[in-house]
Formats: structure tokens, C-alpha cells, sequence
């Protein structure tokens, strides 16, 4: 058995698209598996089409992360059956359709608290014994969004994401010296069912090549963190679309990105 094999990752959001598709890539790489998510069904039917590929110990937790109490719950599991967390994915996310103000306070704040609060309480809990142990790797879902103009999802959805990926840049800087990776992996449109739960339907119908598959995004984040690449955008055209953003005049990006968030909240179901 080799020395990986020992190890644990605990992915957030793993019921579904690049979340269950890192609980694959992390098994073939010889890790055991915690995997958390609300749709603790989902979580069993995968649990068991893992099993019956791969030789490994997988624990499930039902959890709702908008709940403040989530990750010490999470944490407290662990402890409860001395499971030992060496990697930590916080995947775990969605985006409300919609205008920032046609949105009330609670959803807003419960969307806060699983994309922001919970990666931070996740990681404070669990970065400490890392540390101990001089070895971690932490993924941050981040997204293509902060790179482009992308005001869409009531507004809060691309600044949340710009949050992960300087948090992950803090805490990798910080603690590479004591053999902890982090890295933002960044995705751009990946068929999943992000955008049909958004209710997205502009944008799930656009061209196939625009997109990237869920195990091809898990297996580049993966590889990120083994290597120590603090930031990753997923795939070359999404790299393409970054650098455009850049250097093309913010007026017309922002044009561009405003008439494509008018259409696709048009389309967006109430
Ligand atoms: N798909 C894309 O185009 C794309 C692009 C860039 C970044 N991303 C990011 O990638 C990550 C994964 O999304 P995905 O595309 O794989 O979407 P997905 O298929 O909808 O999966 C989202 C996962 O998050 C979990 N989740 C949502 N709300 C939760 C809550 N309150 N508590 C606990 N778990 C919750 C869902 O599980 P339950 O519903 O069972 O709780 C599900 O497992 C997200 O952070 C997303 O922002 C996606």
C-alpha cells in the first residue's frame, strides 16, 4: 500500500457534477474519501458505483452548508471517528438567478455563508493538523468569472469566487513552507448541473464547444495541487478568454457581458 493510500480528502458538494467527479480522480490517486452534500441519496448511489471500482474506505455526511453550524459539524465527525482529513476540496456551490435586490436578505446570506464562511470554517478547522503533520492540499472551487466581466447570478456570484481565489493565494503563500498546498482552481462553463439549477437555460443551450466535462476539470485541479499551481484556469479556451478580457477595451467587455446577462436573466425561471 502506498503512502497515499492512507490518506484522506474531504470534498464539499460531492453529490453531484465537478464535486462527484473529484471523489473519482482522488480514489484512482489512492486517497480514502469523506464526502459531504445535502442529498444524502445522491451521496449513497455514488458511494456504492465507487465501490465497485475501487478498493477504498468512503464516508458520507449529510450536510447542509448554509447552516452556520456545517462545519464544525463536519469537523466534529471526523474527530468522532478519528478520521484524519489530509486534503480538503471546497467545491460546494450554485449561483441565484436574478438582480442583487430582487433577492431577499436570508437567501443572500445563506448563499454567503456556503460560498464563503464554510470554506474559510472548513479550512481554519482542518488546516491546523495538516500543519502537524507537514503535508496538506486544498482545493478552492473558484471560477473563470473574476477574470471576465461577469455581473450575472444577483451580482455576488463572480465576487464570491474573486474571494476563494485570493484566499487560496494567502494560504498557499503562507503555509507552503510547512507543506501545504492551496490552490484556486478556476473553471469556465462545465456541463453539470450548475446552470440547469439556476435555471439558466440561455446559457445550458449554448455550443458544446464552449464546454468543459466535470472529470476533465477534476483531474487538471487535482494535478494542480500536487503540483503546488496556486491558480489554475481550467482548458485553453477559457485561458483564451481570460487574456482577452485583459486586453480588450473594459468598455466593450462590459457591453458584451452586459447584453449576455440581460438575455440570460431573461430566460431564467421564476
Ligand atoms: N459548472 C460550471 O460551469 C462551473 C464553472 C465554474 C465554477 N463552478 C463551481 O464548481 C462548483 C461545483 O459546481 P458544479 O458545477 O459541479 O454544480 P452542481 O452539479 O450543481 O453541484 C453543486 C454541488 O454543491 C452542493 N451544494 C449546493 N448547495 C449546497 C449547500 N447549501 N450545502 C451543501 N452542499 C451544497 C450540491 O449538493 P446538494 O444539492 O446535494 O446539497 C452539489 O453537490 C461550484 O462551486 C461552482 O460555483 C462551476
Amino acid at each position: 500500500m502506498s503512502e497515499q493510500a492512507k490518506r484522506t480528502v474531504l470534498i464539499t458538494g460531492a453529490s453531484s457534477g465537478i464535486g462527484e467527479a473529484f471523489a473519482e480522480v482522488w480514489l484512482e490517486s489512492g486517497f480514502n474519501l469523506v464526502i459531504t452534500a445535502r442529498r444524502l441519496d445522491r451521496l449513497q448511489s455514488i458511494k456504492q458505483k465507487l465501490l465497485n471500482k475501487y478498493d477504498a474506505k468512503i464516508d458520507l455526511i449529510s450536510m447542509d452548508l448554509s447552516e452556520s453550524e456545517a462545519p464544525k459539524s463536519i469537523y466534529q465527525y471526523c474527530i468522532d471517528n478519528t478520521i484524519q482529513i489530509d486534503a480538503l476540496v471546497n467545491n460546494a456551490g450554485y449561483g441565484n438567478p436574478g438582480k442583487f435586490e430582487d433577492i431577499d436578505w436570508d437567501t443572500h446570506q445563506r448563499f454567503l455563508q456556503v460560498m464563503v464562511n464554510a470554506v474559510v470554517e472548513l479550512t481554519y478547522l482542518f488546516l491546523p493538523n495538516m500543519v502537524r503533520n507537514g503535508y496538506g492540499r486544498i482545493i478552492n472551487l473558484a471560477s473563470l468569472a473574476p477574470f471576465i466581466p461577469a455581473p450575472d447570478m444577483a451580482g455576488l456570484y463572480s465576487p464570491v469566487k474573486l474571494f476563494q481565489i485570493k484566499f487560496s493565494e494567502s494560504i498557499h503563500m503562507q503555509y507552503l513552507d510547512k507543506g501545504i498546498h492551496c490552490s484556486a482552481v478556476c473553471p469556465g462553463l462545465t456541463r453539470t448541473e450548475f446552470h440547469v439549477a439556476a435555471g439558466m437555460d440561455e446559457v445550458v443551450n449554448t455550443p458544446n464547444w464552449l464546454w468543459m466535462d466535470s472529470k476533465t476539470v477534476a483531474k487538471q485541479g487535482l494535478n494542480a495541487v500536487m503540483s503546488g499551481k496556486m491558480i489554475l484556469i481550467n482548458g485553453r479556451l477559457n485561458k483564451f478568454f481570460a487574456v482577452l478580457a485583459k486586453i480588450i477595451p473594459q468598455g466593450v467587455s462590459r457591453s458584451i457581458a452586459r447584453t449576455f446577462t440581460k438575455r440570460s436573466t431573461k430566460y431564467v425561471k421564476k
